[in-house]
C-alpha cells in the first residue's frame, strides 16, 4: 500500500500544506490551524469519527491517572536523550507532555491536538507544572493534515491515539513528513484481544466485546498495536522495533494488581456513557460488569493480564 501525504500532495518528504501554525518560541499559545476543514490532497475530507471515552472532565482526570500508572512501562528507556524539538501527536490533556519534560529536561513539546476542550485542559494543568515553564506550545491541528513544515521535529511521541484515528497510515505518515530525517518515533497502542481476567467474568467479556466492536464501528482500531510493524514500515519509517508490554498481576504481587484493577476499572467504565447510549451494551451488562470487577478486586487469587505494544522507529 502507497501512502499519499495528507498535508502535501505527493509522496515522500514533501513540502508542507500550509503556513507553520506558530514559530518554534517557547510561547505557550493555542495555536488554530487555518483553513482545518479543507480538502486533503486526496480531495476528500477526513472521516468523521467518534471518540469513545469522550471528554468529561472525569474523563481528563482519568487520562492523568493512567499516564502515571503506566508511566514506568510507556516511559521506560525512551531514546529521547539529547532531543530538543518534540512533536507530541494526540496530546490530549497534557499528560504525557508533563512526564516527557519531566524525564526529559532538554526537551520543548509541540501538542498537537484535535479538541479544544483537550486543549484548554493541558493549557490550564500544563501552567502547574513548574518544570513544564515555557517548554512547550499547544496546537489545536488535526494530525492527518498537520500544517507544519518538513523537518520541523527532531523527535515525536504518540500515545494511544491511533487506535483512535480511522487512517493511522496517514497520521504517522504525517508525522514522518515533519521529522527531520533520522529522528527517533515512539508509538505505544493497545492491543486488546490480549485482555484476560480471573475469576471469570462473563458479562466484562461480553461488554468488552461491544467496546471494542463499537471502537471499530465509530472509525477506530483496538487492535492496532499488532499492526504498529507493519504501518510504520509502509510509511517509510525505517529501523522499526516493537516490544509487547505485559502486565500481568497475580498473587505476588497484590497491591498493584488491586491498583491496577481500579485503573482497568475506570478504563472500562469510561466507555459506558456512549455504549450505553449507542445500546451496545445493556444496563444489566453494565452493571453486572461492575459485580465481577468487584469480585475480581477482592479475590485474593485473581489474575489480571494484558499486553501493549510500543513501536520504536527511524524517520
Ligand atoms: C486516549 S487520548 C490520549 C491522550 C494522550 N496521548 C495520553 O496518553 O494521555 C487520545 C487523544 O487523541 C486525540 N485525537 C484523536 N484523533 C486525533 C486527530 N486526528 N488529530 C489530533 N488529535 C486526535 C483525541 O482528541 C484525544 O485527546
Amino acid at each position: 500500500m502507497t501512502v499519499r501525504h495528507a498535508g502535501a500532495a505527493g509522496s515522500g518528504r514533501k513540502n508542507p500544506a500550509g503556513p507553520g501554525t506558530a514559530t518554534a518560541g517557547a510561547k505557550r499559545t493555542v495555536v488554530k490551524k487555518p483553513g482545518a476543514k479543507k480538502p486533503t490532497a486526496e480531495g476528500t475530507a477526513p472521516k468523521a469519527i467518534g471518540y469513545l471515552h469522550g471528554y468529561s472532565a472525569e474523563e481528563r482526570d482519568r487520562l492523568r491517572r493512567q499516564a502515571r500508572i503506566l508511566e514506568p512501562m510507556v516511559h521506560d528507556r525512551l531514546p529521547f536523550l539529547r532531543r530538543k524539538n518534540m512533536v507530541e501527536i494526540g496530546s490530549g490533556v497534557g499528560a504525557q507532555t508533563e512526564i516527557l519534560l519531566r524525564r526529559f529536561p532538554d526537551l520543548h513539546v509541540t501538542c498537537v491536538e484535535r479538541n479544544p476542550k483537550q486543549l484548554a485542559e493541558a493549557k490550564r494543568f500544563l501552567g502547574t507544572v513548574p518544570w513544564a515553564k515555557l517548554r512547550y506550545r499547544l496546537a489545536e491541528e488535526d494530525a492527518t493534515r498537520l500544517s507544519f513544515p518538513r523537518d520541523s521535529f527532531d523527535s515525536a511521541f504518540l500515545c494511544w491515539i491511533l487506535e483512535h484515528v480511522p487512517e493511522p497510515a496517514r497520521v504517522l505518515s504525517e508525522t514522518r513528513r515533519v521529522l527531520q530525517p533520522g529522528s527517533p518515533i515512539v508509538v505505544n497502542e493497545v492491543l486488546n484481544a490480549t485482555f484476560f481476567i480471573d475469576p471469570y467474568s462473563p458479562s466484562t467479556l461480553r461488554y468488552w466485546m461491544a467496546f471494542n466492536d463499537h471502537q471499530i464501528e465509530i472509525g477506530g482500531d483496538p487492535f492496532v498495536g499488532a499492526k504498529l510493524g507493519n504501518l510504520l514500515q509502509t510509511v517509510g519509517f525505517r529501523d522499526v522495533r516493537t516490544e509487547v508490554k505485559t502486565f500481568h498481576f497475580d498473587n505476588r504481587t497484590p497491591g498493584e494488581r488491586a491498583e491496577f484493577l481500579a485503573y482497568w476499572s475506570d478504563l472500562l467504565l469510561s466507555g459506558a456513557p456512549e455504549l450505553l447510549a449507542a445500546k451496545k451494551v445493556s444496563a444489566d451488562v453494565v452493571e453486572g460488569m461492575r459485580r465481577e470487577l468487584d469480585r475480581v478486586a477482592r479475590d485474593p487469587s485473581s489474575v489480571f493480564f494484558y499486553s501493549f505494544i510500543q513501536a520504536v522507529a527511524i524517520a
